[in-house]
């Protein structure tokens, strides 16, 4: 990929976007571009012999996955870029199938995360996740992904809610369950299939999707989808739509980054993780001994006693890249009145006092230094100061694993919207900065001075 030619990454991130309903379709096409790059797959559950100018990856879960390059046997530490693959969205629920007037079928549903609900209506909608199948030794999982218009919540006429338009409250349970279709009135019905009937219609197509029986499914992680898109729009076709543009964006941006990187001192890691938008506590989320667990063994495949391994964390770094906001061009007064992000304005440093984002001076001037040597503009967020606002999992992850971190991302607006709207230009400028950081490495020499080498 040409990281100066904005079309092509832009296409590139649009591929990317429309093919990863989910996390577990995201991972897997980061897996398959491995794999097509040389890295060879590890499993955790296996020993690891590694050898050093080669590129590694392992996956959790199916939805999180880490990468890594090590490009000599005494490297200095770790160049860590971490993400998430998850967004908000609504999880299909156990005997999801509801009737109504026994005529309509719709889906029992509930949401996952903190969305912003409205959107989800009247707009097409599919199903995609992973079925677990019972095999002849034990159960394995598939991806599914039901790939066309299935679904829709409708809207109320605005005759039956004339306060529609005054501010609406959304009741998870009635007001979002998407409708599936119709079911047969009587004259109309066929000979009953045995396992198709009323009740398990959803289940057949889920199965038919998956090229198994349906009583051969024993669970299934299944998710609804926004069927639209990604697109390029405005007047200089500036911006870029897409539902999970957070974080698919910095996902991708910083995996190319990694990928272009040139090895340096220090071990290139990339990191995808599930989860970030429920708190990151799963064994795949950035609150899980994953990354460690990766590192660890890196250094004990490398022979690094315990010493040696523990010097070389103090002498690495991570950037969380996960999306920011851009001022709002109908509320500039939700941002804070003097750091205010704009869209294709570069790469966002996040701030807060509280230490919801992981920055300090140290990691700040670090990151700034990252970005000046890419040659990529970067600016400032903080929140207003009557705003709680987000989280993100750069201060998760260093309770798991404690090294020098940043927070980041590239602005956007409507975040948590199943269609979101980004910058074209700030994807390259991510890209770029990731790899200019992941060929380079970051020495500390513990007394607060840095030795950076870029
Ligand atoms: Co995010």
């Amino acid at each position: 990929m040409n990281f100066l030619d904005d079309n092509e990454v832009t296409h590139g991130l649009i591929r990317f976007l429309d093919a990863s309903p989910t996390a577990l379709f995201a991972a897997k096409n980061l897996s398959v571009e491995l794999d097509r790059n040389g890295y060879t797959r590890l499993y955790e559950g296996e020993t690891w012999r590694l050898r050093e100018g080669q590129g590694y990856y392992v996956c959790r879960n199916e939805s999180a996955l880490i990468a890594f390059r090590v490009p000599r046997r005494d490297f200095r530490g770790f160049q860590i870029l971490a993400g998430h693959l998850d967004s908000p969205l609504f999880r299909i629920k156990t005997n999801a199938e509801i009737e109504v007037d026994a005529k309509y079928v719709k889906l029992n549903t509930e949401g996952y995360g903190g969305m912003l609900m409205a959107p989800w209506l009247d707009r097409p909608l599919s199903v995609a996740g992973r079925v677990v199948v019972r095999t002849e030794n034990g159960v394995e999982s598939r991806l599914v992904n039901i790939d066309r218009d299935l679904l829709i919540i409708p809207n109320v006429a605005i005759h039956m809610n004339r306060e529609a338009n005054s501010g609406m409250k959304f009741n998870a349970q009635t007001d979002l369950l998407p409708l599936l279709g119709t079911l047969p009135v009587a004259e109309e019905k066929t000979e009953p299939q045995a396992e198709c009937s009323i009740g398990s219609a959803f289940l057949c197509l889920v199965a038919d999707a998956a090229g198994v029986k349906p009583e051969d499914i024993l669970d299934s992680d299944l998710f609804v989808y926004n069927r639209m898109k990604a697109t390029v729009l405005g007047l200089h076709q500036e911006f870029i739509c897409s539902g999970r543009l957070d974080d698919l964006q910095c996902a991708f941006a910083t995996f190319q980054g990694f990928l272009a990187s040139a090895p340096g001192e220090s071990a290139a890691v990339y990191c995808a993780f599930d989860n970030e938008e429920v708190g990151s506590s799963t064994k795949q989320g950035a609150n899980s001994d994953f990354l460690r667990n990766v590192l660890t063994r890196v250094c004990s495949a490398f022979g690094c006693s315990d010493e040696e391994r523990m010097r070389k964390m103090s002498n690495s770094f991570m950037i969380s890249a996960d999306n920011a906001h851009s001022i709002h061009p109908n509320h500039p007064e939700l941002a804070d009145p003097t750091n205010r992000p704009v869209i294709n304005g570069g790469i966002v440093i996040k701030y807060s006092a509280n230490q919801k984002y992981t920055t300090d001076a140290v990691s700040g001037a670090i990151m700034r230094a990252v970005c000046e040597k890419a040659g990529v503009p970067c600016q400032t967020f903080h929140n207003r100061s009557d705003m709680a606002g987000g989280s993100t999992l750069g201060n998760i992850s260093t309770t798991q694993l404690a090294v020098n971190t940043v927070d980041i991302g590239l602005p956007q607006l409507a975040m948590h919207s199943p269609y979101e709207t980004a910058g074209v230009k700030d994807t390259g400028y991510l890209i770029r900065a990731a790899k200019t950081f992941c060929s380079g490495s970051v020495l500390s020499r513990g007394d607060g001075s840095f030795t950076l080498h870029f």
